[in-house]
This record gives structure tokens, sequence and C-alpha cells, in this order.
């Protein structure tokens, strides 16, 4: 079983990226449902999210829903705008009437290749919330600030303005991913030690900005080549609530161990 003691309920999520096709989309949320079931997973001990690109959510809806399926979705991404002339955008209220729970905002990637700044992240978690969805706010250090131990300083900066606008009992309710970018698709993971250092640092800002209940509330994962491997010795860490998982979320079996972390040892 999962022996969180924190009363958080560990999320697993994948983000798939800009990976597989609707219909590949299908055969693997059937594949992962199916391993999944054959293990009896309990989706109410660790839940299970998952972030296919915008023209995979219908198809992953219809089968979610058709086969009632436990699994979670949301989308990568969302449109600042609540509709109208914003062409290429997709908005929240679009996403929330596919059933999206969730929607990453501020990823690494984004605030690299399409220049997001921690302002207009703080605008796509409000809209996510206004439309009844969970964002999950992502924040992380590059290789510069780590070498100059500037990382915590970095992160809880980033934290505080991507969270700009929002009420305590609001960032209660959110989820939090750090994601050191120098960790990400690179094989290199933090330690379990690095990871947590940060992790408690996040939730200390949460509680010197919004108090400790949503301090003690609020989920904070850890991403950044989450594997089978390592898993379960970053989940041993009292501020590390799940992990946001790219490349292993598009391999069946690796991603079904990873929300079966409980079961694999701890390296
Ligand atoms: P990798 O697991 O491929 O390093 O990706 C991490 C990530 O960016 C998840 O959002």
């Amino acid at each position: 079983m999962a022996d969180k003691t924190s009363g958080r309920t560990p999320l697993m999520a994948g983000n798939w990226k800009m990976n597989l096709n609707h219909q590949e989309a299908v055969v693997l949320v059937q594949k992962l449902a199916w391993t999944l079931a054959d293990k009896r997973h309990d989706y109410s001990a660790v839940e299970v999210a998952i972030f296919p690109p915008y023209t995979d959510i219908r198809s992953v809806q219809t089968l979610i829903d058709a086969d009632r399926i436990p699994i979670k979705y949301g989308a990568q991404n969302v449109s600042t705008r609540e509709n109208g002339a914003y062409t290429g955008e997709v908005s929240a209220s679009m996403l929330a009437k596919l059933g999206c729970s969730y929607v990453i905002v501020g990823h690494s990637e984004r605030r690299e290749h399409y220049g997001e700044t921690d302002e207009w992240v703080a605008l796509k978690a409000k809209i996510a919330l206004k439309h009844g969805m969970t964002p999950i706010v992502c924040v992380g250090e590059g290789l510069a600030q780590r070498r100059e131990g500037n990382h915590l300083g970095f992160c809880t900066d980033q934290v505080d303005r991507s969270l700009g606008g929002l009420t305590a009992t609001e960032v209660a309710g959110i989820v939090i991913a750090y994601e050191p970018v120098w960790a990400i698709g690179t094989g290199e993971t933090a330690t379990p030690q690095d990871a947590e250092e940060v992790c408690a640092g996040i939730r200390q800002q949460i509680e010197t900005s919004y108090g400790g209940p949503a301090a003690d509330s609020v989920r904070i994962l850890y991403g950044g080549s989450v594997k089978p491997n390592n898993v379960a010795a970053l989940m041993t860490e009292p501020d590390i609530d799940g992990a946001l998982v790219g490349g292993a979320s598009l391999h069946v079996d690796d991603f079904a161990a990873i929300c079966r972390y409980y079961d694999l040892p701890v390296l």
C-alpha cells in the first residue's frame, strides 16, 4: 500500500508532451487501464492522470467514460483568454467541457520555447480554476542557477509570481510540480535529497504566503527523468507527493510501475 502519512493523496501524472496521435492514445490508455486493473490498483490511494496532446483528448474522454476507467486526464496548456479572436488557442471552457480535471501550466518547455512568463502562468492557473480544473503549476531552475547554489530562491520566486492572484483556498487545492530543467529528458535525476530540499522549501514558501492549511494540503510533485528505478526513493521524502513523468509515461509497463511505486524497491 501507499505509505504516505501526510494525508495528501499521491498523484502520478503522465505528461505525454507532443507524442502520440489520437489512435495511439486510445491504445495506450486501454493498455494502462488493463495493466492497473490486473494489479487491482486502488485509484483512491494513488491517483493517476494523463496529459495527452489537445487533439487526443476527445478520444481519451470517450474511452474513459465508456469503460468507466478511473484514470483522470488533462491538458498540457490552456489559453489565458476566455474566447474570441486568438488563433491557435484552446480555452479553459473547452477543456472543462471535455472532462479535463487538470491543466499543466508553466511547463519549462513552454517557458523556454514559447516565452511564457510567470505572469502568464498565473493567468492560466486562475482561468483553469475558474472553470473547475486543477492547475499543475510547474517551476524549476536551470543548470546555471543550480551551479550558483541559487536554485531554492529561484524556485520559490517562481512559485510566488506564478500563483499571483490566487486565494489561500485556491492554493490549497492546486498542484505544484518542481521540475529542475537540467533533469528533464536528460536521464539526470535530482537525488531524493535535492528534490526534497526544493519541495520542502516551496511548501515553506506557501506557508509564509498563504498559511499553514494551504501548505499542508497543496500537493507538490517532482519531475525530471522519473523512472521505475528511482521513483520509490523519491516518494519516501515527506514533501514529495507524486511525480510528473515525461518519457516513462509513454511506456505502459514503466508508467504502471511508477503508479505502484510502493511495490518497488527503494534503490
Ligand atoms: P522526463 O520524465 O522525460 O524527464 O520529463 C519530465 C517532464 O518534463 C514532465 O513534465
